[in-house]
């Protein structure tokens, strides 16, 4: 178990498809290290590429509201259906300080493994279905940043700057 660095904006891991998991021997220590790291940086999601591993498993907890009762694992999720409509204003752990509307489906059928490897194939929706779509979206290699508008690139051009100057000196 342990707490790992979240990756940022302009990391090449934020960039690449998630590979789907054939291989569970050490899906239990990577569950305990997304936990760990999400709760560190009080998230309420987190996708394994951003913390670097590309493999296509994310965690969720909203348990404090009244839609999920319980901290969740989803690995080689797949959205299987997805209707309605719906905007909220998300963040993320790898983008700071950065907050942007973003339209999504309001209800979604969602096939999965959870922790213990069994297969679901459920409908969600609310917090819970949108939290979801954001997730599976990083292991899709997009980002809230691809919803934005102009101006809300226009008013984060600074900050996204920054976190991409940041990436740029870590690889040289
Ligand atoms: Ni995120």
């Amino acid at each position: 178990m342990a707490v790992k660095p979240v990756v940022t904006y302009g990391h090449e891991s934020l960039r690449t498809v998630a590979q789907e998991i054939v291989d569970f021997k050490e899906i239990d220590i990577l569950i305990n290290d997304l936990f760990d790291t999400m709760y560190e940086n009080d998230g309420i999601g987190l996708a394994a590429n951003q913390i670097g591993i590309n493999f296509k498993i994310f965690v969720v907890d909203i348990s404090h509201t009244e839609e999920a009762e319980s901290p969740m694992v989803f690995i080689n999720g797949k959205i299987m259906d997805c209707s309605g409509e719906t905007i909220d204003t998300e963040g993320c752990l790898s983008l700071p300080d950065v907050r942007i509307r973003v339209k999504r489906c309001s209800e979604i059928l969602f096939s999965y493994l959870d922790e213990n490897l069994v297969h679901h194939e459920k409908t969600f929706n609310g917090l819970l279905a949108t939290v979801i779509q954001h997730e599976n979206d990083h292991l899709e290699a997009k980002l809230i940043t691809d919803y934005a508008s102009p101006s809300d690139l226009i008013k984060y051009e600074k900050k996204l700057n920054e976190l991409l100057e940041s990436n740029a000196k870590r690889r040289s």
